[in-house]
């Protein structure tokens, strides 16, 4: 880059990024960042990946600090595996329609109420500490199965939140469970009749979709993983041309590890994915400012965080 007089001038952009990456290595921090972040956001963390992934990095990681951009209930899920770490996200308010749609009194007193079915309460990560706390066991869309198909059969499962995802373990196993009725908002604006018109321009192109869609939508898709899944899918498809109907920022990953392939552009201007809000908020502003004031940072009860670290381990032992 350079002016009118060709001397050299660094973009703000490119200060940020620097000033970030000196603050890392200044406060010993690793930066964990979800595959629905903003392209600079990903481009500039120390690991890109899904739930399950995260949680796992999170589980390993020897830095003092965590700096989580992704939703609250990813960057809670890094504290309750690191109690004694200091763990910041940019911004605190980036919530889930998920983790809302259960909030854990609103559990506790269905699990009163039910208390002679004894519940095997399995718990999509999708939701709060307090949550977590008074489940068995977590899953992420990408061990749900397999979680689902180790929970004792002596026993009545209820899984919550999202009933969409849940939906999707049963047609895939033998499993029944009690579905509590949240969904995401983003996965259930995904339409049967607008994944079918941009199949029917494109007749040859696969489609992998999310699990959190509805029914009618994973009924059209080829292959419904999570967001990890959707790039060794891609990558290994035996067609060009794919449909990707899951929120947006996974393009930016997809394009960057699989360029060979055609990402279709939908009816409207843009492509199968939307934007989700709360992923959104996060900006590389907001990361440096985390990093340079350590906050905001996630702080959780301890006896919360006790009850939620034995289910989240018990899944993390469940999936390796
Ligand atoms: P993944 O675990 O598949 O990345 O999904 C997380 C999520 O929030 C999907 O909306
Ligand atoms: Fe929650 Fe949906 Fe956003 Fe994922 S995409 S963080 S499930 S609201």
């Amino acid at each position: 880059m350079g002016d009118s007089l060709g001397v050299a001038t660094a973009s703000p952009a490119l200060d940020l990024r620097e000033e970030i990456l000196r603050l890392k290595t200044e406060r010993n921090a690793v930066i964990l960042a979800h595959n629905y972040q903003i392209g600079v956001i990903q481009d500039i963390a120390d690991f890109v990946g899904d739930s399950l992934g995260l949680a796992y990095h999170a589980q390993e990681t020897d830095a003092d600090v965590i700096a989580f951009c992704g939703v609250h209930f990813m960057a809670e899920t890094a504290k309750i595996l690191n109690p004694t770490k200091t763990v910041i996200l940019p911004d605190k308010d980036a919530g889930c329609s998920l983790e809302q749609s259960c909030p854990a009194p609103a559990l506790q007193s269905f699990l009163e109420e039910h208390a002679e079915r004894n519940y095997y309460v399995i718990a999509y990560i999708n939701c709060s500490a307090g949550v977590k706390a008074l489940s068995d066991v977590i899953c992420t869309s990408g061990n749900a199965i397999r979680i689902v198909e180790q929970a004792p059969e002596d026993r009545p499962i209820l899984f919550v939140p999202d009933a969409n995802l849940g939906a999707w373990v049963m047609d895939n196993s033998d499993r029944k469970m009690d579905l509590w009725k949240g969904s995401c908002y983003v996965h259930v604006e995904f339409t049967r009749n607008s994944i079918q018109s941009i199949k029917d321009e494109h007749p040859e192109a696969l489609v992998v979709a999310h699990p959190e869609c509805t029914s009618a939508v994973r009924m059209l898709a080829d292959e419904v993983c999570s967001t990890e899944k959707m790039i060794t899918y891609c990558r290994e498809a035996p067609v060009k041309d794919l449909i990707v109907v899951t929120e947006g920022g996974m393009l930016h990953r997809l394009r960057k590890e699989v360029p060979d392939k055609n990402l279709i552009a939908g009816p409207t201007e843009n492509c199968a994915c939307a934007d989700c809000r709360y992923m959104k908020m996060n900006t590389l502003e907001k990361l440096h400012a985390c990093l340079e004031s350590l906050d905001p940072q996630v702080e959780i009860p301890e006896e919360t965080r006790k009850l939620a670290e034995a289910s989240v381990i018990r899944m993390l032992e469940q999936s390796r």
